[in-house]
């Protein structure tokens, strides 16, 4: 069900873009718009833009745009009804009743529901005889009842069919269970449990939903882990695990971790803050929802090869998201958890050492650095300053390059000057070489999802941009009567890419039926992305002046190419048509 008029062109009026952008982004005035560094993407100098006449925004970076409500869609992740009712909140408006009929967030409640069923049957079982092999091994493992209940722990049984059969008792359908990933589709179609015999870790959202599960097996079967894959609810890549927790005590700093049971331990030993990510790499989604939470963040991965690599790949990504970073070294290949528990009742004290003595990730990269080369050589020293030459051009800041070319000045015995002059050279082409490959990717990425969103547009581009212009001047102009005019000349069978047609029509039957039609008017009906595509439309048209002759202009425009389109068309289809009939007759002979 729509929302309705009313509400809508409340909740437009009450919410400017301006101002609920401005609490994430610092936004500077550039003529009639407003500019800053945009927050969907990591980058130096701004481009994204906040169009103050017609409430949108558009990053061209990474080409994310929208409308207000896009704009909390994308920023709070949340669906389109969630982000609906958060702007309601904010301005204080009461959501309209009903509105929960939207097929997706109908479904989206009951996958939270499931889960959340599926958490507090998983956690019953561990008091129950089946589930005591579980409760004693995570007991086994050090963690205290207390801990056991905090996380909700709990235990998938050996049965195919328990939390299937449990779910409906309940009165949920396979395919809800199936959508929630708790159960999957047997061969023969049925539901059949996902998770058997493990362990149970709730993965708990911002809003205290449960949205998805890790399961550890009790032995040395494969996999160890296994985790809910993306559904409706739940998206692996911007989750962390515990966050629910940690950003609520202000503990700074936060520590990210890479296991479950590590942050489980680490929790238990006071460091409410510590995190992890879901079973994945760090993505620069989750280095910016730690951005704001914390403002230092220190990385505290296992000390082993894999671990190492995955603290290297991390760093530039915190310290983009602007974090200060520091890496915590744990001696003895040993995870924090192991490291906890290996000093017993004085864990906590001792880890709290290892976080007092990490060195920011600058020493830990110089440190590493230096282990790779024979410092008791003049080659070895010259291979580490060079490399520490490149290293120091990375960082933004100029008080840091001076600090640490003099510390190594005096580790090396050299001049700082020497060593400032080199990073100075470096950082002329790594800023170069940066912003080549950064304008490369966003240049992908952009064209990426235009051919996802119109993959038409290639194959008829003079009818695709004349679409667009027609669609830039209804937007723009917001003329009603043109638009009738407009309809009547040219009904959406005319427009050549798929894409631009729904947008057509959608536009025209808000028009027709008297109502408004800004981009926050439809963008209910629109994907993300297919809301940013409409708003590169109108970017790209936002310098330009347009008139109802100009609307004119492109129906014709649209009109001659749906014509040239057709007599093509006969053409090709005519010989083959010819082959058809040819073969035809000659069957019958
Ligand atoms: P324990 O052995 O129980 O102490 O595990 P851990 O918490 O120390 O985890 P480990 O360091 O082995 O792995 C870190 C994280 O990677 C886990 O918490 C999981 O999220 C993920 N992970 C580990 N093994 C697997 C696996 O086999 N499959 C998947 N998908 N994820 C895994
Ligand atoms: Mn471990």
């Amino acid at each position: 069900m729509p929302l309705p008029e009313l509400f809508l062109q409340e909740l437009k009026l009450r919410n400017d873009l301006a101002e609920i952008a401005s609490s994430y982004v610092h936004l500077k005035r550039s003529g009639k718009n407003l500019v800053g560094l945009c927050p969907f993407h990591n980058e130096k100098s701004p481009s994204f833009h906040i169009y103050t006449e017609n409430n949108t925004f558009y990053c061209f970076g990474c080409g994310a745009g929208g409308d207000v409500i896009t704009f909390v869609r994308r920023i709070e992740n949340l669906d389109y009804w969630e982000a609906v009712r958060f702007l309601a909140d904010h301005a204080g408006l009461t959501m309209p009743e009903n509105t929960m009929d939207d097929g997706m967030a109908k479904l989206k409640a009951r996958v939270l529901e499931i889960n959340r069923e599926a958490a507090r049957f998983f956690h019953a079982q561990l008091w129950t005889p089946e589930g005591k092999p579980a409760l004693d091994y995570l007991l086994g493992r050090g963690l205290t009842v207390k801990t056991v209940r905090h996380f909700g722990l709990g235990y998938s049984q050996d049965s195919r069919f328990a939390l299937v059969n449990h779910l409906q008792k309940k009165g949920y359908t396979s395919y809800e269970m199936i959508q929630s990933n708790v159960a999957v589709e047997s061969r023969s179609g049925k539901a059949v449990d996902r998770f058997f015999s493990r362990v149970m870790f709730p993965i708990i959202d911002l809003r205290g939903n449960v949205v998805g599960f890790g399961g550890r097996t009790l032995t040395d079967s494969k996999p160890k882990y296994l985790n809910t894959s993306d559904t409706l609810a739940f998206k692996k890549s911007n989750g962390l695990f515990a966050l629910n927790f940690a950003k609520n005590n202000h503990q700074e700093p936060l520590i990210l971790v890479e296991g479950y049971m590590d942050v489980i331990a680490l929790h238990q030993a006071g460091f409410s803050s510590a995190i992890a990510t879901l079973g994945t790499a760090l993505t620069s989604e989750q280095a910016r929802l730690i951005a704001r939470y914390a403002k230092e963040v220190v990385i505290s991965y296992d000390s082993d090869e894999a671990g190492q690599k995955a603290a290297n790949r991390a760093i530039p990504l915190l310290r983009d998201a602007g974090l200060q970073v520091k890496v915590l070294a744990i001696e003895g290949g040993k995870d924090p958890d192991e490291f906890i528990r290996s000093f017993g009742e004085q864990g906590a004290t001792r880890f709290k050492q290892l976080i007092e003595a990490s060195g920011n990730d600058m020493e830990y990269r110089l440190n590493q650095l230096k282990k790779t080369c024979a410092m008791d050589t003049p080659e070895g020293k010259v291979a580490y300053l060079n490399g520490a030459a490149e290293l120091l051009a990375a960082l933004d800041n100029r008080m840091e390059q001076e600090i640490y070319a003099g510390r190594l000045a005096e580790e090396v015995g050299i001049e700082r000057a020497a060593i400032l002059q080199q990073v100075n050279k470096n950082q002329k082409k790594f800023t170069a070489s940066r912003q080549k490959r950064e304008f490369r990717e966003m240049q992908q990425q952009i064209s990426g999802m235009k051919d996802r969103v119109n993959p038409e547009k290639q194959k008829y581009l003079r009818a695709a941009n004349a679409e667009e212009g027609l669609l830039a001047c209804l937007f723009r102009l917001q003329d009603q009567k043109l638009a009738q005019q407009i309809y009547q000349e040219l009904p959406p069978e005319k427009f050549c890419t798929v894409f631009n047609r729904r947008v057509y029509e959608t536009i025209m039957g808000r028009m027709m039926s008297g109502g408004g039609c800004e981009l926050a008017d439809i963008s209910g009906d629109f994907s993300v992305e297919e809301i940013s595509a409409i708003s590169r439309i109108l970017a790209k048209f936002d310098m330009l002046a347009l008139s109802i002759q100009d609307a004119q202009e492109y129906r014709d425009l649209i009109l001659q190419e749906f014509q040239k389109l057709r007599a093509e068309q006969l053409e090709t289809v005519q010989p083959e048509l010819q082959q058809y009939l040819q073969k035809l007759r000659e069957q019958k002979k």
